[in-house]
């Protein structure tokens, strides 16, 4: 049998990081008969509870799962790991400005970057997960010169099949029948969910939604917003944020990302800019994108209509705002 996959988990005690373990073991992540250990990362104070969950991890028997390590140090649990599930972040608190948010995330971002640049596999890729995770991934991308650029993403996979699911909904399709469904720009409110190229059935999305009356209106007041404020209405409705679905999207970003989209279709993903779109190169930002061989290209040569590109714009900007925050509070590392 093959060698195991390392792969390490920050914020492994938290609810995402809980949710997301157990599926990785039983072969979700990196699919099925690819043997795996888990290094759970954990602030010092939820040590306790990663180890908690690691006892659980072996009380699943998981046929792939050939080891689990629990960590404090960062350092420690980068080492040899070829895959990162970076869930764990600072949330904000009450009264807390932007820019303490940005800070006090740069410090957890920069570590790792660090410990991923000096022990992590040649291989190693990461998705952050843990907010804000678009500018988390470029400031640990920033802090590792040494591992190529592209291997830090972030997750936008869960606005993807939020979208997927709104447009299969309001067509009354199944969601297996919706496909070329595009997110754009930073995982905030300010992100593009894109149906323009989207089909359903195999035909245009504007057209299957005509035929339920729907229109550019409903896109524009009802759609995207249901979309980018969808984190919202979960917690009203469910008295917590998002947790299994935000780990099934990390798992499906990892996996595909792995071991390629299928053939046709695109995903989305947050991948450092390669400038299309306008986009600035390295910035990142969700995008269209395939996946082959390990590796994430942004689709190219697809239409934008006027209105595509100013909600692109708007996001993007956002995103160029978020990175000079962080260059100008000191916070970049020496890839800048
Ligand atoms: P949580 O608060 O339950 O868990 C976070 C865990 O991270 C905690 O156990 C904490 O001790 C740990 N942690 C904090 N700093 C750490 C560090 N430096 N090293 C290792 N562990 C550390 O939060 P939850 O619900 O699991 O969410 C995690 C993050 O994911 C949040 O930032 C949330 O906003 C974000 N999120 C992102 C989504 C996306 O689509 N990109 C969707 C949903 C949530």
């Amino acid at each position: 049998s093959s060698r195991p996959v390392t792969v390490v988990v920050t914020g492994a005690a938290g609810q995402i990081g809980y949710a997301t373990v157990f599926r990785a073991a039983a072969g979700d992540l990196l699919g099925p008969g690819v043997p795996l250990r888990l290094h759970l990362l954990e602030l010092p104070q939820a040590r306790r509870a990663a180890e908690g969950t690691a006892l659980e991890l072996q009380d699943g028997a998981f046929p792939l799962l050939e080891g689990v390590d629990v960590f404090d140090d960062a350092a420690a649990a980068f080492e040899g790991a070829s895959v990162g599930l970076l869930i764990g972040a600072r949330p904000r608190s009450k009264g807390m400005e932007r820019a303490d948010l940005l800070e006090a995330n740069a410090g957890i971002f920069s570590v790792q970057g660090r410990a991923a640049n000096d022990g992590a596999a040649d291989d190693f890729r990461a998705v952050v997960v843990g907010n804000p995770a678009n500018t988390n991934a470029y400031i640990a991308a920033s802090h590792a010169p040494d591992v190529p650029r592209e291997r830090f993403t972030a997750l936008t996979r869960l606005d993807h099949h939020r979208a997927v699911a709104q447009l299969a909904a309001a067509t009354g399709a199944r969601v297996a029948d919706v496909d070329g469904v595009a997110i754009w720009g930073n995982h905030s409110a300010t992100q593009y969910p894109d149906l323009t190229h989207a089909t359903v059935g195999g035909r245009p999305a504007p057209e299957a939604l005509a035929e339920k009356g729907l229109g550019a209106d409903w896109v524009a007041e009802t759609f995207i917003p249901r979309v980018a404020k969808r984190g919202a209405e979960i917690i009203e409705v469910r008295g917590g944020s998002s947790v299994a679905s935000a780990a099934h999207a990390a798992l499906c970003h990892v996996r595909d990302w792995v071991r390629g989209t299928p053939d046709g279709s695109w995903t989305s993903m947050a991948v450092p800019s390669d400038g299309s779109y306008g986009v600035p190169e390295g910035l990142v930002s969700s995008f269209p994108v395939t996946c082959r061989d390990g590796a994430a290209t942004v689709v190219p040569g697809l239409e934008l209509d006027g209105f595509s590109r100013a909600r692109i714009e708007r996001s993007v900007a956002e995103l160029v705002e978020e990175r000079t925050a962080v260059r100008e509070l000191g916070l970049l590392g020496p890839r800048g």
